[in-house]
C-alpha cells in the first residue's frame, strides 16, 4: 500500500527530492540528511535506475518517511493519486542528480514515471542539479534541452563542476556539492522561486584585506568573508550575474559566480573600480584593513630585526571612491561592523561615504559578526528608513537585504 505524504499544517517547509539514476545519487543522502536536521520536511522519489545506485531504505531512513518508487505510483492511492498528492504537497521540487534521460523527458513534457508525473502535477519551483559524463553533458542535444528547459522560470539550474568524474574523466558534468544544493534549496524556499535579480549584475566584495610588511607578516582582521559569500549565493539564486571580489578565504566560491581573489586594499580597489561601470548593485561587505605598513621588506625579517614600532599609512577608502564614480541608477551598499552603539556611527558613514544604504552589524554580540554563520543588523537607507534584521543565518540576512533592494 503506498504511503500518502502527510499534509502538514505547521510551518515546516516541504521539499520533494527526486533522485535520478547516476552515481551522484549517493551524494543526495547528505542533502536529505541535512535538510532533516535543519527542520525541512522531505519526501523522496527514486526512479527505477536510481535504485540501482542507492536504496529506498537509505533515503527513507534519512528522511524519516517511506521513500516512493514507481511501484507506489502504479498502485491505487487514497484519497488521490500519489503524483497529485506529492506535487501539490511540495513547496519545492529538487531533481538530483538530473540525468540526460530525465532532462530530455522534462523538456518534452513527458510523464512516464512517478518523478516526471509529479513535476507536471505541481506548480512549485524545481531545482535541477545535473550530473553526467563530460561528453554526455556537452552533447548538443543535452545542452539544447538544458537551455530550453531553463527558459521556463519555474526551473532553476545549478552549474556542474569540473573535476574527476566516476568514469575517470576529468571535465565538466560533476554534480554540485551537497552543501551547495542545500543552500540553493534554502534560497528558493525564501524567495519561492522568484528571479527578481535576473538580468542584474551584482558586484560584491568579501573578506578581509591583508597588508604585508614582509612576505609572512601582515596587518589584517578576522573577517572570513562568509557574509559576502552568502550575499553572492543569494544574488546568484535570485538570477543575478554575480562577481565576487574576495580577500583570503577558506571557502570555494559558488559555481556560477565569477570570483576574483585579491590580497590588499589597493588590489581590491582596482578590481572594484574596473567592474563598477557594468554593475547594477554594488555591496562592499569586505572588512578592509584601514592602514598599511609604510615599508615592505621583500625578504622575511629575522625576529631580531623586527621594528619596535611600525610606521603606518592609510589605505584608500574603496566604497567612498565607488560612490564618487557611480551612476544614479547604480545602488551602492556598505557595511559597518561596530561595537556598542551600532546605529550612530553607521549613519555617519552612510552620509560621509555617500552610500545608498548601510548595514550596521554588531561584532561584540555572541553568534554574529566575524567568522560566524549567523548575523544580525540594522539596515539604514539614505532616506533614513531602518530595517531591523534580528539574529539569523548570513544567507537569510542576505535575502532580507535583497528583498529590501527589490522594493
Ligand atoms: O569606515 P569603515 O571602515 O567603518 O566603513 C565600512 C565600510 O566601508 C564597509 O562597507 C567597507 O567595506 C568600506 N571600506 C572601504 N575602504 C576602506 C575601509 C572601509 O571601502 N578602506
Amino acid at each position: 500500500m503506498p504511503h500518502s505524504p502527510n499534509l502538514t499544517t505547521n510551518q515546516r517547509s516541504k521539499v520533494v527530492i527526486a533522485v535520478g539514476g547516476g552515481i551522484a545519487a549517493y551524494k543526495v543522502c547528505e542533502v536529505v540528511s541535512t535538510l532533516f536536521k535543519i527542520g525541512v520536511e522531505v519526501r523522496v522519489i527514486l526512479t527505477n535506475s536510481a535504485q540501482k545506485f542507492i536504496t529506498p531504505l537509505t533515503l527513507a531512513t534519512l528522511s524519516r518517511h517511506p521513500a516512493y518508487t514507481d511501484d507506489d505510483f502504479w498502485q491505487a492511492n487514497h484519497p488521490r493519486p500519489l503524483h497529485i498528492e506529492l506535487g501539490e504537497w511540495a513547496d519545492l521540487l529538487v531533481i538530483a542528480p538530473l540525468t540526460a534521460n530525465t532532462l530530455a523527458k522534462l523538456n518534452s513534457g513527458m510523464a512516464d514515471n512517478l518523478l516526471t508525473n509529479t513535476v507536471l502535477a505541481s506548480t512549485s519551483p524545481v531545482l535541477l542539479a545535473p550530473a553526467m559524463n563530460t561528453d554526455m553533458w556537452e552533447q548538443l542535444t543535452v545542452q539544447r534541452n538544458w537551455q530550453q528547459l531553463l527558459q521556463d522560470n519555474r526551473y532553476h539550474g545549478m552549474s556542474t563542476a569540473s573535476g574527476l568524474l566516476a568514469c575517470d574523466r576529468i571535465g565538466a558534468g560533476r554534480m554540485a556539492e551537497p552543501a551547495e544544493i542545500v543552500t540553493h534549496i534554502q534560497s528558493l524556499l525564501h524567495t519561492k522561486g522568484s528571479q527578481d535579480l535576473a538580468g542584474k549584475r551584482v558586484l560584491i566584495s568579501a573578506g578581509g584585506t591583508r597588508e604585508y610588511f614582509d612576505p609572512v607578516r601582515f596587518i589584517g582582521n578576522p573577517s572570513t568573508g562568509k557574509m559576502g559569500l552568502a550575499l553572492a549565493q543569494a544574488a546568484l539564486h535570485r538570477g543575478a550575474n554575480v562577481t565576487l571580489v574576495h580577500g583570503a578565504a577558506s571557502w570555494n566560491a559558488p559555481l556560477g559566480v565569477q570570483a576574483i581573489p585579491v590580497m590588499t586594499a589597493a588590489e581590491m580597489q582596482q578590481v572594484m573600480l574596473e567592474y563598477l561601470p557594468s554593475a547594477d548593485v554594488i555591496i562592499m561587505s569586505a572588512a578592509v584593513a584601514d592602514v598599511k605598513p609604510r615599508d615592505y621588506s621583500a625578504e622575511k625579517l629575522p625576529k631580531r630585526s623586527l621594528p619596535q614600532s611600525l610606521p603606518l599609512e592609510p589605505v584608500p577608502d574603496i566604497v567612498a571612491q565607488l560612490a564618487q564614480h557611480k551612476q544614479p541608477h547604480q545602488l551602492l551598499i556598505g557595511f559597518a561592523a561596530q561595537t556598542g552603539d551600532i546605529v550612530t556611527p553607521a549613519m555617519a558613514k552612510l552620509q560621509t561615504k555617500q552610500l545608498d544604504a548601510i548595514v550596521a552589524n554588531p561584532i561584540d554580540q555572541p553568534h554574529s559578526g566575524f567568522g560566524s554563520d549567523n548575523n544580525q543588523a540594522i539596515l539604514i537607507d539614505s532616506q533614513g528608513r531602518k530595517l531591523e534584521i534580528p539574529p539569523c543565518s548570513k544567507l537569510q540576512m542576505a535575502h532580507q537585504l535583497f528583498d529590501f533592494v527589490a522594493q
